[in-house]
């Protein structure tokens, strides 16, 4: 038997120049980083091709074996280099690949998001408070769901009084209860919960069985004032009402108390402001001057203090109310008052 030959110092060279050109290819040909990790797994591993052929070098002289050696660490050296190379190589053209699928084209329109906003009615009636409530007054809340005695007698509103027609009640069926139709009836459970002085004012819905048109909604809003102390005058009203006026629609409108008729105040007014707005007279728009009728007001009449228990004699008040939409309507120059309530985002944003 012969003993298997072992190889001589060219063969085991060759074998490793061999070994280094397969692994060139390799790394060549990986596409990826991680193929390129297996191909050092492959090729450079403790018990990888490398160390196969140190192995043979069992017959070699003292002289040939570091020749070998010094080849095999060329080779190894070789291979590493080359992975390393086209590592860098890879890991670029990877991120590159990465960051050109990420790419943001900021030329392209965003995505819109709409950012929401008080309703017109909620910023009036806000207005409206701060306005109030940096004169001294405080505000006060009642139920939309009233009694009769509230909404109407204790306001000095019996029931076969003509001031119900004016009022188109929306009635609870089978019950004495009803919608308000104003914001008065907090004037009465704020005076039967407290006692003098009082100054509060009550913004709130209120309710009417009209027909929707141009300046009618069933719903609408109001806000509502009471003043009680000793020795109120109408000059205090007029003072408190001016200063309203002219904090919310300008210092330099002109305003005016014209005599009226209100069941729970006496004497009662109207107050007007004057406006301008534009005509078409003749084809031609023309600029004039309107007087506008904004709120209803007087001093509190004597049978309103009597129904809650205050004494007449001592005690002297005023009260007022006022339309939110009205309001609302006139400073943004809205002519339809369904516009508020059809909840369009075209209108809600132009205001
Ligand atoms: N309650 C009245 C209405 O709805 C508005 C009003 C007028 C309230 C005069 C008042 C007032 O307090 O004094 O038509």
């Amino acid at each position: 038997m012969t003993a298997p030959s072992k190889p001589d110092v060219d063969t085991l060279c060759r074998q490793l120049e061999e070994i280094q050109s397969e692994a060139a290819g390799a790394i060549a040909a990986a596409e990826t980083v991680s193929a390129l990790d297996d191909v050092r797994a492959r090729h450079l591993a403790k018990r990888g091709p490398i160390q196969a052929v140190m192995k043979m070098m069992g017959n070699l002289s003292a002289e040939e074996r570091p020749i070998v050696g010094a080849a095999a660490n060329r080779v190894r050296d070789a291979i590493t280099a080359a992975l390393s190379e086209r590592r860098g190589l890879l890991a670029r053209a990877e991120l590159a690949a990465q960051l050109e699928a990420e790419t943001i084209d900021i030329t392209l329109p965003g995505e819109e998001r709409s950012v929401g906003s008080t309703h017109p009615l909620t910023r009036t009636m806000n207005e409206v408070t701060r306005i109030f409530t940096a004169l001294g007054f405080s505000v006060a809340t009642g139920p939309e769901i009233e009694d009769d005695w509230h909404n109407f007698e204790a306001l000095n509103i019996p029931p076969d009084h003509p001031a119900r027609d004016m009022h188109d009640t929306l009635y609870l069926e089978g019950s004495d209860l009803l919608l308000r139709t104003h914001t008065s009836p907090v004037q009465i459970r704020a005076m039967q919960s407290q006692q003098p002085p009082v100054a509060i004012i009550c913004p709130g819905k209120v309710f009417r069985h009209d027909q929707v048109d141009q300046t009618h909604s069933p719903m609408f809003h109001q806000v509502e004032g009471l003043l009680v102390d000793r020795g109120v005058t109408f000059g205090h009203l007029k003072g408190v009402l001016e200063e309203f006026i002219h904090a919310f629609f300008g210092p330099e409108i002109p305003v005016r108390f014209r005599p009226s008729f209100f069941p729970f105040t006496e004497p009662s007014a109207e107050v007007d402001m004057l406006l301008k707005t534009r005509r078409s007279v003749g084809g031609q728009v023309v600029e004039v001057e309107e007087w506008c009728e904004i709120l209803g007001c007087g001093m509190v009449d004597p049978a309103v203090f009597e129904a809650v228990g205050y004494d007449p004699e001592k005690w002297t008040g005023f009260a007022f109310g006022m339309g939110v939409e009205r309001l609302a309507m006139i400073r943004h120059g809205i002519t339809d008052i369904r516009t508020f309530f059809e909840n369009d985002i075209r209108f809600l944003t132009q205001l």
